[in-house]
């Protein structure tokens, strides 16, 4: 049964539905059950005309649709006061109690708000995707709050937002307006969080939330994750693992300020309130604007972290990120190679190096522009856009040409929202920089960030991308680098400096949208020295993100791992580079898990760390289809254990591959149990190879063996991982 016709049947009352083509348009008299239906999920809301709208269920869906309606019978918990506990998107200043969605000063001065139910529309987007928008009013005020779900019935993912306008007699100020409004009821709630800084993203916490309010929150402007991403989970019961329990994700779209309120109420129910954070952000709308919220972003599993993961990816693969099903490009990079210090001759030897090394692309990285100031470190020249003429005299375009002849493609760092105070555009433009006029500039890495509230600016910044790709047709790729946090938040341009943050956020968004319309489908990178930015508001417009400038194989098995809860393969720019002390197997090994780079001196390699690398780029290509579009297991977590390990299956669960790592350096760490593989067909037969052999080693491994399907998810493969084999790289394939 699809979504729609459950939706019909479970009108209450005297409801009265209108079936217009794909859309039902429900006019409802009294008690109207709206479930948000997805293959295994459900959440109900429950209105009654001129009502509040309450939510009445979030969790695994059940056979009987009308069995929703006794759930809240079932629970003895203490008094409700305000009818407001379980608000489907709570309002402030009237009976509530707890804290609001949202909160605002109407055009009067006054602070109070009720939203009722009003009306709900359901829109069949396609056959896997619903848009169910309901609207809610204020009986007094002439307010309204659109509330939008939209659902992926396959993988169960919901993104829910707000539209929010009013036609008062002057504006109205909206003080809170978030996205979304969550109410779960368990036992006890768990939250998985993270934490970080430069070089130590996606760092794991898990707690039992205890009662008030707990808050996940950014004010960095940009850069927005550097210290703390929007990405959490929330256990039911008990902390679930890899593959038990109940848990949902939950993630902001949106790369500016966040704020996550996880409120434990006085009733022991859990309460998520997430969007934008209105910190500093007091927001002014016009009568007749409206103002739209990002989306908010979860999913939930009644069967572990693995299985909502995997939902996750496939659906970021689907519907969000910028080219999800199709291919990237390998690259070589030159920053950790030669840093800022390169010309032409060098950049040649390197490009020649990338077609040697067997990647696709070459990428020149910072350094390459500014002639006044010019930029020889990061202390000047971000913003002056022009090639270097000490170190290109012939410019962007003839390294695109020699790449071209070379037979690999060429792409190019920018950090084009940024600006050193020495440069030229400083000198010109000091009214295009984000700072405070009264007071001391205040640097993150010698920069500070360009005001993109500004519509002139957004042009600027456009324009660097729209003329390096007029004049460089053949330019494959860009790194688009974001580095400095904002300080002393003012706008030269804006007259209401509360609606700096969400103009620069809205102006960052124009002109990526620009640049997609115009460029649709050149690959570009999120990069902003490491994670500080990756979130699925910048993904619909990037290909991959850098999840850390941590390059360390070991930190990355750690780094990586956490971040592949919420981001598919794919999307991780992972590069082979001379971080921490292994091996050069050991580190291409941990690069293939995602989309793999090289960061290295290619023609410093010793032969045999040369030709291996030649072998895995294509091993790699031969199995980054399944890297990039298979089912993702974590198979051994490496903060349990001395071994990490992680898999990769095709659809078919024909083939795949699997990466084992020892995390454990101390004397007879090993493998020494079989690890299970997951999500093979049991009755399918394999053989297990191992692949990314370094040259003059063989592999211990006994290949002529056959196992079921059945015998690996139940008994396991011992990859044999110990002190001297530190990683250890398996391919597996289905025998007919
Ligand atoms: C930070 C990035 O993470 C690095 O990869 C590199 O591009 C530098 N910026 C360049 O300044």
């Amino acid at each position: 049964m699809n979504f729609n016709q459950r939706t019909t049947t479970v009108i209450l009352g005297f409801s009265i539905v209108l079936l217009l083509k794909d859309i039902i348009v429900t006019k409802s008299f009294a008690q109207t059950l709206i479930p948000i239906e997805t293959q295994n999920n459900a959440f109900v809301l429950e209105a009654e005309k001129d009502k509040d709208l309450s939510s009445i269920y979030f969790g695994k869906k059940l056979v009987d649709i009308n069995e929703y309606k006794l759930v809240s019978g079932l629970y003895k918990q203490t008094e409700e006061y305000t009818g407001l506990a379980n608000a489907a998107y709570t309002p402030s200043g009237s009976r509530n109690l707890l804290e609001p969605a949202i909160t605002v000063t109407h055009a009067d001065g006054n602070n109070s708000l009720d939203l009722r139910y009003v009306s709900h529309k359901q829109a069949k987007v396609n056959d896997n995707v619903s848009l169910l928008s309901i609207v809610l009013k204020d009986p007094v005020y002439d307010f309204e709050v659109k509330l939008y779900y939209k659902s992926y019935f396959k993988e169960d993912v919901v993104e829910q937002w707000s539209e929010i306008k009013h036609g008062e007699k002057g504006d109205v100020v909206l003080q809170k307006y978030a996205s979304a409004n969550l109410h779960l009821k368990a036992k006890s709630y768990w939250l998985n969080q993270y934490h970080g800084d430069w070089a130590k993203e996606m760092q794991p916490e898990e707690a039992r939330l205890t009662h008030g309010i707990k808050t996940i929150d950014s004010k960095l402007g940009t850069r927005a994750n550097l210290f703390q991403p929007s990405v959490f989970m929330i256990s039911l019961d008990k902390p679930a693992t890899e593959d038990e329990g109940n848990v949902l994700y939950g993630a902001l779209e949106y790369s500016g300020n966040f704020k996550v309120d996880l409120e434990l109420d006085y009733q022991d129910n859990l309460r998520i309130i997430a969007g934008i954070n209105n910190y500093a952000s007091p927001y002014t709308l016009k009568p007749g604007d409206t103002f739209t919220t990002p989306p908010f972003l979860y999913t939930f599993s009644n069967q572990g972290k693995g299985n909502a993961s995997r939902k996750l990816q496939s659906w970021a693969r689907k519907y969000k990120l910028q080219d999800g099903n199709g291919n990237r490009l390998t690259l070589l990079n030159n920053w950790e190679a030669t840093y800022f210090d390169f010309n032409e001759n060098k950049l040649a030897e390197l490009i020649g190096d990338t077609k040697k090394l067997g990647v696709d692309m070459f990428l020149l990285d910072d350094g390459w522009f500014a002639n006044k100031y010019s930029r020889n470190d990061d202390r000047a020249g971000l913003g002056d856009w022009q090639e270097n003429k000490a170190k290109l005299p012939n410019g962007i375009g003839s390294l695109v040409k020699e790449a071209t002849a070379n037979g690999v493609k060429f792409g190019l760092w920018i950090e084009p929202e940024m600006i050193n105070p020495k440069s030229e555009l400083y000198e010109k433009h000091p009214d295009w920089v984000i700072k405070q006029p009264k007071r001391n500039e205040h640097y993150f890495r010698n920069q500070l960030v360009l005001d993109l509230a500004n519509p002139q600016v957004q042009d600027f910044v456009y324009g660097i991308v729209d003329r390096l790709f007029t004049k460089n047709p053949e330019l494959a790729y860009l790194k688009w680098d974001c580095n400095a946090v904002i300080y002393n938040a003012h706008s030269a341009f804006l007259k209401n400096q509360s609606h700096f943050y969400i103009e620069y956020m809205n102006g960052l968004y124009n002109v990526l949208k620009r640049i997609r319309a115009k460029f649709p489908n050149v690959p570009m990178m999120l990069c902003s020295g490491g994670g500080g930015r990756v979130d699925y508001g910048a993904l619909q417009f990037f290909t991959e993100f850098w999840p850390s400038d941590n390059t360390d194989p070991m930190e990355r098995i750690f780094i990586q791992w956490e971040y592949s809860y919420f981001y598919p393969a794919i999307s991780s720019s992972n590069h082979v580079t001379d971080w921490g002390k292994q091996p050069i197997k050991f580190r291409t090994d941990v690069a293939m898990m995602g989309k793999l780079g090289f960061d290295i001196v290619v023609n410093k390699l010793p032969e045999n760390d040369l030709k291996f690398c030649q072998e895995a780029i294509k091993n790699y290509n031969g199995l980054k289809d399944v890297i990039w579009h298979g089912d993702q297991y974590r198979l051994a977590n490496p903060r349990e254990g001395n071994v990490a390990s992680v898999m990769y299956v095709d659809e078919a669960k024909a083939r795949g591959i699997i990466f084992n790592y020892l995390v454990n350096n101390r004397y007879g760490s090993n493998s020494a149990s079989p690890i299970k593989l997951k999500g093979l067909d049991p009755r399918k037969k394999y053989r297990i190879t191992e692949i990314n052999l370094f040259p003059g080693t063989s592999s211990t491994l006994d290949v002529k063996k056959v196992f079921s399907g059945d015998f690996l998810m139940n008994v396991g493969f011992n990859p044999d991982v110990n002190t001297s084999r530190t990683s250890v790289v398996l391919e597996f394939k289905e025998v007919k």
